[in-house]
């Protein structure tokens, strides 16, 4: 174990307050059976950002758990360092600013935390690793898996993952089980699977490790920008923000930082068990037994994260907020055709959301602000096929001409 995991890590559960030592096949309490986070012991540490050297996740290796024999044996795809765009178009003097996920290996923020949980699980012997996804995990695990020579076995809710990762997992040689059921019930035949099998390695985000890869955009946004106003994220299985907002608090601990941001999560109303709760002023999430959704990567009802998450929004003073689906369509045109930034329908209900709030007066265009796009539009050829455009059919070049020639004046 020592090899593997840095000696200045434990595993603490956010329920009961129970240490564990950090065994990287230890995913729940074993007292009280709630979600585990990795906590470093910062008190030694001289930390500047002048330390980190090199690009992506792995910049960051000094606050990330692998141990020190491990850095160079990292399965890595080069992911992270994605662009930080200010927008220019979609909304004028503003402040707002996209860091676009989409830009990873494998076109989403997964591949944050694929790198690190998949060289734990690689360096630990793993043969097997296995995720419950709505699309983008699986074309995550089975990437780094495949990397990694290891065989990766994803479930995914049948019908409803978007083509272009159902075609990744494809791609990379996953061992692909569909269910007839949502991503909750896969997610539960998953939780079952490591249970009776615990020489197999899940992925999902329940696992505490996975998420340290995925905090690694909090440092990025903080070392380019500074510190936000808000970080505006969208959310499924609410995994992502609790990341982003331990990131945040980590370099804020470490006096990297002088303030933190506020963390916005925005859901889908047809899958918003988080956002209801804080319309509603309740501690617990509603949870959405039949979740429906175009942005099928968040098309969640009982996300498993709720507690850190609710927790992120709390202790930073943000909130959660639904949006339509016919505004997250609404964001993902205008970010293609205002800005050039192919964001899938997940990935744009960060702008759905910014929009909203700053309808609201909530935010203002002044405020610094990040939304997070955490996949590429390339991932779901289906959903940009809705958004409405002139596609004109045409026979002969005269008649492209006399179109054009009234298009441009
Ligand atoms: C594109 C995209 N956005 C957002 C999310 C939600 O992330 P989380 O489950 O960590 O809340 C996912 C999860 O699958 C996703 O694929
Ligand atoms: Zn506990």
């Amino acid at each position: 174990m020592k090899n593997v995991v840095k000696s200045n890590v434990k595993l603490k559960c956010i329920s009961c307050g129970t240490e564990y030592p950090p065994d990287p096949r230890l995913y729940k309490c074993r007292k009280c059976g709630g979600l585990l986070t990795v906590e470093y012991d910062f008190s030694k540490a001289k930390i500047s950002w002048n330390d980190f050297e090199g690009r992506g996740v792995w910049r960051y290796k000094q606050l990330l758990p692998p141990s020190e024999q491990l850095y160079d044996k990292t399965v890595t795809l080069h992911e992270g360092d994605t662009p930080l765009i200010k927008l220019e178009n979609l909304v004028t003097q503003s402040n707002v600013y996209v860091k676009f996920e989409g830009a990873n290996p494998t076109g989403s923020f997964k591949d944050r935390g694929m790198t690190v949980a998949v060289t734990l699980a690689k360096h630990i012997g793993s043969r097997l690793v296995i995720v419950a996804s709505t699309g983008n995990t699986a074309a995550s695990v089975s990437a780094y898996a495949s990397r990694a020579n290891i065989k990766s076995a994803i479930v995914l809710p049948r019908g409803k993952v978007a083509l272009g990762k159902l075609a990744q997992s494809i791609l990379h040689g996953a061992l692909i089980f569909e269910i007839e059921g949502n991503f909750d019930d896969a997610l539960d035949t998953v939780r079952k699977v490591v249970e009776i099998n615990p020489e197999i390695y899940p992925l999902n985000s329940f696992n505490p490790w996975r998420l340290e890869g995925q905090k690694t955009l909090a440092f990025e946004v903080a070392e380019e920008l500074g510190v936000p106003d808000w970080v505006i994220v969208p959310v499924g299985n609410a995994g992502n923000i609790s990341a982003i907002w331990k990131g945040f608090k980590e370099l804020y601990e470490l006096k990297l930082i002088p303030k933190l941001p506020k963390m916005v999560g925005v859901q889908s109303e047809g899958a918003s068990p988080l956002a209801t709760a804080f319309e509603r002023g309740l501690d617990e999430p509603v949870f959405v037994e039949k979740p429906e959704t175009i942005a099928t990567a968040i098309r969640i009802g009982r996300p498993i994260n709720w507690p850190k998450a609710m927790m992120a929004v709390k202790e930073s003073k943000g909130l959660f907020l639904k949006v339509s689906d016919r505004e997250i369509v609404d964001a993902m045109a205008k970010l293609g055709s205002m800005e050039g930034i192919d964001a899938e329908p997940a990935g744009a209900s960060s702008i759905a959301g910014y929009l909203k709030l700053l309808e609201q007066g909530v935010v203002s265009k002044k405020d610094k602000v990040v939304c997070v796009v955490t996949g590429h539009a390339l991932k779901d050829p289906d959903a940009m096929l809705r958004i409405s455009v002139n596609r004109i059919i045409v026979s002969k070049a005269e008649a492209v001409e006399t179109i054009l020639k009234t298009v441009s004046q």
